[in-house]
């Protein structure tokens, strides 16, 4: 019997994503982005994520069918991401995934969007695949996660998360008081690597022993943002000039080394030797570098996905449904919700 045929629905932030897998073979990944209008607000704006996501959903389903090269009647289930993210945003695609799934007579399944970025592991094509249990640590615009998963389909723990802002958000924010477009996080990652990461030692949030206790894996980045805004602000103040590769870079070290301490003590802690990285601010070049020195001296093997299944798409979901289906899960009743805070 052939593997099942997923259609996986992406709405969550401001990517609409559709793909399609068969199993654990990507046959098509469509991605369309509202970035550009979000990005005279400096960051996303929920309201027009939701219009963008109602307008580019069924382009992108088409393009995503016709680069598959197959039916929707070929279909054996539909994945949608029903949470966390954006509620408006959330509802287009769970919204149209029922749609789907009554008109096509098709078993929907409603799947986690942060367990959906570990299962984009699956689609790998370098012929090695994920070993469970691994430590997650999921990195984008919209959240900062750290995860224990042990079985994709039924075991997965969170550890912790960002109690304010994500660190991509934070990388915005940076970036946009040192005058750097959005989304600022490749800005910042270019100027920081012609700065000293040693110039100025900003705060790693929650990493005091005090904070141990209630958030040993949880982030927070909003008290590093403003001890730059700060720093920058006194230079200014000074008459003098902002050394931007020196800001850049020592913020970028803050970020990758509290990111790396906290994913590492996991593996520790849990005993786990494997690593996977997932979300958008994975391409950081930094944290990418941070994380094989680490990995490397703790014995953590890492695993880090092509950066086009890191960053939100709807591969990730069809491929966690094909799991689900493989596994025999029972599909989700009709019933369910778009839950922000899944
Ligand atoms: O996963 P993603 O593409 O989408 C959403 O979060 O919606 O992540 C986008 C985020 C943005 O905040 C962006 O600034 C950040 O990832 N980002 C980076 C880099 N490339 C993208 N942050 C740091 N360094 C980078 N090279
Ligand atoms: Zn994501």
């Amino acid at each position: 019997r052939q593997e099942p045929l997923i259609l996986g629905i992406e709405t969550s932030c401001d990517e609409t994503g559709i793909g399609i897998v068969r199993g654990s073979t990507l046959l098509a990944n469509v991605i369309t982005s509202s970035m550009d209008e979000h990005a005279r607000y400096g960051g996303v704006v929920p309201e027009v994520a939701a219009r963008a996501h109602l307008e580019a959903l069924e382009p992108a389903l088409r393009a995503a069918l016709a680069e598959a090269g197959v039916t929707l009647a070929e279909l054996d289930a539909i994945a949608v991401t029903s949470g966390p993210g954006l509620s408006g945003a959330l509802m287009v695609g769970v919204g149209a995934a029922k749609a789907l799934a009554v008109a096509l007579d098709k078993p929907i399944y409603a799947v986690n969007h942060l367990v959906g970025h570990v299962g984009a592991d699956v689609l790998r094509t370098d012929g090695t695949s994920i070993e469970l249990p691994t430590i997650a640590l999921l990195v984008s615009g919209g959240h900062t996660s750290l995860l224990l998963v042990r079985d994709l389909v039924s075991d997965v723990e969170l550890l912790g998360e960002t109690i304010d802002d994500a660190a991509g958000e934070a990388f915005d924010k940076v970036a946009r008081l040192l005058g750097l477009p959005y989304p600022g996080g490749p800005h910042i990652d270019r100027v920081a690597e012609g700065g000293d990461p040693k110039a100025i030692r900003f705060p790693r949030g929650l990493s005091q022993s005090k904070d141990m206790a209630k958030h040993r894996y949880d982030f927070s980045f909003s008290g590093l943002k403003t001890a730059v805004a700060r720093w920058v602000e006194a230079k200014r103040d000074a008459g003098e000039d902002v050394p931007m590769a020196d800001v850049a870079a020592s913020f970028r070290e803050a970020v990758a080394d509290i990111l790396l301490t906290k994913a590492l003590a996991a593996c520790a802690a849990y005993g786990i030797p494997r690593l996977l990285l997932g979300g958008g601010v994975v391409a950081n070049a930094r944290i990418r570098e941070l994380a094989a020195e680490r990995c490397a001296a703790a014995g953590v093997e890492l695993r880090i996905p092509p950066l086009e299944l890191c960053t939100d798409n709807g591969a990730m979901i069809a491929a966690l449904g094909a799991q689900l289906v493989q596994a025999g899960f029972p599909p989700s009743t009709l019933d369910f919700s778009a839950d922000s805070t899944l």
